[in-house]
């Protein structure tokens, strides 16, 4: 599908339609073998047949939850380790070199100055996200910039009424453009005028599995001067190109996320992105500043997503990832627990046992005097559900980035089957900005309901531990 800023409008032809269609048929095919993008199934894996539960048949349908199978077992904290260790800082620091290469090369204020000429041939990856679960929409964002430099071409981030996503609490680097000085620069430099190009935008809709081109088209030879790659709202839609049917996306698309069946080149790619894209507002640092009250960063945190609900054998679970986790640091001091959570009435009810083996750190927005207000859309209160419970929204992006200063660990606590996309980059953020201190992430799950599917995940730092 194309959207046409400029004016001309081309047609779908009857070829593209008889791709969809073979398209259709080797997506069907390769979901069956799409589980090898899923590190959690490469884990080593401790099996435990008696604590296997039937999959809910709605999951067996479920793309993302492809790998329910393989979440059964999973891997002990210190088999974890070894799998996550050395390699995962080696190839992680390696792709923090491609990115940066990439935007040096590609960052807005290179190709802003190019001569028109060169501007005009340019291409542009457009990522958009709306306010909704931040989870969700981050990985959209992230999602593109991967997607840029497996194509060469520049980032673009899409706003909306000229405000960025979330534009309150996140602040962005100045890497990326806006579509509104494309356009402008566009113009400027008389692309279209002088050289005839439209600036037209190449949509492919990863939702719309008949029509996506993710798997059979070589991205890297299209034409148009934007792709924006729609409703990529979690890790696994980039690394859909390491199944591309054409060598050349498949090689980008390895150079970036590892090879497929190698547990062990597996980089923290969207953890890199982000330390590289967002960064808190200053709203957001200071409270966060709050709440570190000058003490050092936290050494693990402790997410416990609920969802109003309470679940004794998540906690318990919980902390005893923890106390391994603690084990494997040997501190030397009591260590600092950072504990994020949906559901404040938890925090009061476990924060008193943590606070035997640990020092619980905790943001609580009652007493923070700050003025975060935050944005006064209209839908304000519909969205706070999704991310963060009774608590205004504007806390989640607090614990948010209060939790991704984690030094060693991030655990995670879910009470059912839910997006678990806000832990996955607590936990990638977490592992880039302390990148070559450690690696142990740990990521737990419920162990009642194991088909819950942090593993989809794939970035790279969650692990799964079942108690
Ligand atoms: C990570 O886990 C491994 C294996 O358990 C352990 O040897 C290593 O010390 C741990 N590293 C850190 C920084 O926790
Ligand atoms: C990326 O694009 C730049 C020009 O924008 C070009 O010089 C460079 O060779 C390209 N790199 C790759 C790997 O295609
Ligand atoms: C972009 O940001 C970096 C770091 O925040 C800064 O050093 C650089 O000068 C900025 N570049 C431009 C063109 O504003
Ligand atoms: C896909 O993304 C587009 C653009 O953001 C949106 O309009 C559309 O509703 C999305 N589709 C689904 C199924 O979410
Ligand atoms: C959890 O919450 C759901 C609604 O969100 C409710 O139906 C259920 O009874 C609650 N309790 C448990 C233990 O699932
Ligand atoms: C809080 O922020 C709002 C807008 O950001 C501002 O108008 C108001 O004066 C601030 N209040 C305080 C006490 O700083």
């Amino acid at each position: 599908m194309r959207i046409q800023l400029g004016s001309r409008r081309r047609r779908l032809s009857l070829h593209r339609a008889l791709v969809a269609t073979a398209i259709f048929t080797v997506i069907g095919l390769l979901v069956l073998t799409l589980r090898s993008v899923d590190p959690s199934t490469h884990l080593p894996i401790t099996t435990s047949d008696s604590e296997n539960r039937d999959a809910n048949p709605a999951d067996i349908t479920n793309l993302r939850s492809d790998s329910a199978q393989s979440l059964k077992t999973c891997a002990t904290v210190e088999e974890m380790g070894e799998a996550f260790s050395r390699e995962f800082s080696e190839e992680s620091y390696r792709v923090r070199n491609i990115i940066q290469n990439h935007f040096a090369i590609n960052g807005a204020s290179r190709v802003r100055a190019l001569p028109p000429e060169e501007f005009c041939r340019h291409g542009f990856v457009l990522g958009k996200a709306s306010e909704a679960g931040f989870g969700n929409e981050m990985y959209k964002i992230l999602t593109a910039a991967a997607l840029s430099v497996m194509l060469n071409r520049s980032l673009i981030i899409g706003q909306t009424r000229g405000r960025y996503p979330f534009e309150d609490f996140i602040s962005y680097s100045n890497i990326s453009f806006t579509l509104k000085e494309i356009k402008h620069l566009w113009r400027q430099n008389g692309c279209l005028t002088k050289y005839g190009r439209h600036l037209v935008i190449r949509i492919d809709d990863f939702q719309k599995p008949a029509r996506t081109n993710v798997l059979c088209s070589n991205w890297r030879v299209w034409e148009q001067p934007i792709i924006w790659f729609q409703n990529t709202t979690d890790a696994v839609a980039a690394q859909f190109f390491l199944k591309n049917v054409h060598d050349e996306m498949r090689i980008a698309a390895s150079n970036l996320f590892g090879k497929p069946d190698d547990l062990h080149h597996r980089p923290n790619v969207f953890g890199e992105l982000m330390r590289l894209l967002i960064s808190p507002s200053e709203n957001i640092q200071h409270a966060v500043n709050w709440a570190l009250s000058g003490g050092a960063d936290p050494d693990i945190a402790l997410h416990m997503r609920m969802l109003m609900n309470r679940s004794v054998r998540a906690v318990q679970a919980a902390f005893s990832c923890i106390r391994k986790s603690v084990e494997n640091l040997k501190l030397t001091s009591k260590p600092r627990v950072v504990l994020v959570s949906d559901n404040p009435s938890l925090v009061k009810d476990i924060a008193p046992d943590l606070n035997q083996f640990a020092e619980v750190l905790h943001f609580d927005f009652k007493s923070f005097k700050g003025n975060i207000s935050g944005n006064s859309h209209v839908h304000t209160l519909n969205f706070r559900t999704k991310d963060w419970g009774t608590a205004p929204r504007w806390v989640a992006f607090v614990d948010f980035f209060l939790a991704s200063r984690a030094k060693h660990a991030v655990v995670s606590g879910a009470h059912r089957r839910v997006g678990t996309t806000f832990a996955q980059l607590v936990a990638a953020l977490a592992a880039a900005n302390s990148l070559g201190n450690f690696c142990n992430f740990t990521e737990m799950i419920d162990p009642l309901l194991d088909q819950t599917s942090p593993s989809s995940v794939a970035s790279r730092v969650t692990c799964l531990q079942k108690v």
